[in-house]
């Protein structure tokens, strides 16, 4: 059976980005057609100026938000990375086999490098092997499939090379993997900035709609969206940024194509309101959820405590092989 992994970081809430980018297709499609584990990376959380109890309480967020999007512990593996020791042990050995070059290419390590020295503030070296901790994450477990937005490719990629190299140099190891996207909704961007993606550690409140904004957020939120000052509704993500961001979160919540949708408004106020209603019929299921497993944690401390013992068993062995590969005297 196919295996897939993926994870999501406690930096944040969660946003619809996340969402419609990830968590919908691993709660609707993945768990139900392959063996799949899906994971809060806290270590991850780590890389970046950080508020330990803050993160404790987005990891327990985020596993809760998980299981209310759908995720049913049943058919698939949800857990938290902290808790699988095989993460960071994985980690080091691949650091053996990556170089910093190659670390030091990444475009998420570029961009938020550059963003903490304009704060002032200084580059975690964690920061810098954040992308090497992430192929422990996917090779520890023999993934196939990586199902991610648009912006975690290059990370997939690089987990891809060091599994081709270190089953070159030290013998067949690990599966060499694939990221898999959403046809629509795999890179949902800032409402106020159409042309940067919509993450949930950004500042700008107002471009990012929350899992858990209430409806009228919501409606507030899309309706003030940048726009443009063209008239007509028609797709185009270079020239319409902020109309194509529309028409995709639309299409993407009724299951559609956002070529489909051009033409068919006459108004930006008309998309806006039907992408707003959209929204709002999406996030309502999951809300509702949210709200009843928060009334019940000791259900989620359960589950994860499972996952985590479920994961382990499945990490360990592959983990034990590549530390004897390498050359390590492991157990
Ligand atoms: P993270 O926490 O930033 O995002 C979680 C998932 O949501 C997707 N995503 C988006 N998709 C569409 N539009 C957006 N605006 C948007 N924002 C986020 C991301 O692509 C991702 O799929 N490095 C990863 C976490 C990670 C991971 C892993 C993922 C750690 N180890 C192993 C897969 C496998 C990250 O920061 O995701």
């Amino acid at each position: 059976m196919t295996r897939v992994f993926s994870g999501i970081k406690p930096t944040g809430h969660l946003t619809l980005g996340n969402y419609l980018g990830a968590v919908r297709q691993w709660a609707r499609v993945d768990q139900h057609r392959t063996d799949a584990l899906f994971c809060v990376v806290d270590m991850h959380a780590l890389t970046v100026d950080h508020d330990p109890a803050r993160v404790r309480r987005l990891s327990r967020q985020a596993a809760t938000l998980l299981l209310a999007s759908g995720l049913d512990p049943e058919l698939c593996t949800v857990f938290v990375q902290s808790q699988v020791d095989e993460h960071a042990r994985l980690s080091y050995v691949l650091e053996c086999v990556a170089t910093d070059g190659e670390a030091r290419r990444m475009i998420q390590y570029k961009e938020k490098a550059a963003r903490e020295r304009d704060r002032g503030g200084s580059v975690r070296l964690s920061l810098l092997t954040y992308p090497v901790l992430m192929a422990a994450d996917i090779l520890a477990y023999g993934t196939d499939e990586v199902p991610v937005g648009d912006d975690q490719t290059q990370h997939v990629e690089l987990a891809r090379d060091l599994a081709v190299r270190f089953n070159q140099r030290y013998g067949q190891a690990f599966v060499v993997p694939r990221a898999t996207h959403p046809k629509v909704g795999a890179r949902v961007m800032n409402l106020q900035e159409p042309t940067s993606k919509m993450g949930k550690t950004d500042d700008v409140g107002p471009g990012i709609v929350y899992l858990l904004d209430e409806p009228d957020v919501v409606r507030k939120k899309i309706m003030r969206a940048v726009t443009d000052s063209g008239r007509e509704v028609v797709y185009d993500r270079v020239a319409r940024p902020g109309l194509a961001n529309l028409l995709e979160i639309l299409a993407a919540c009724e299951g559609g194509n956002p070529e489909d949708l051009s033409g068919v408004y006459e108004s930006y106020g008309a998309l806006k309101k039907d992408t707003a209603e959209a929204v709002v019929e999406l996030l309502r299921p999951v809300q509702q959820r949210h709200k009843e497993l928060c009334a019940d944690p000791a259900y989620v401390e359960e589950v994860l405590r499972l996952g985590a013992e479920k994961a382990r068993g499945m990490a360990r062995p592959r983990v034990d092989a590549a530390y004897r590969a390498i050359g390590l005297l492991a157990g």
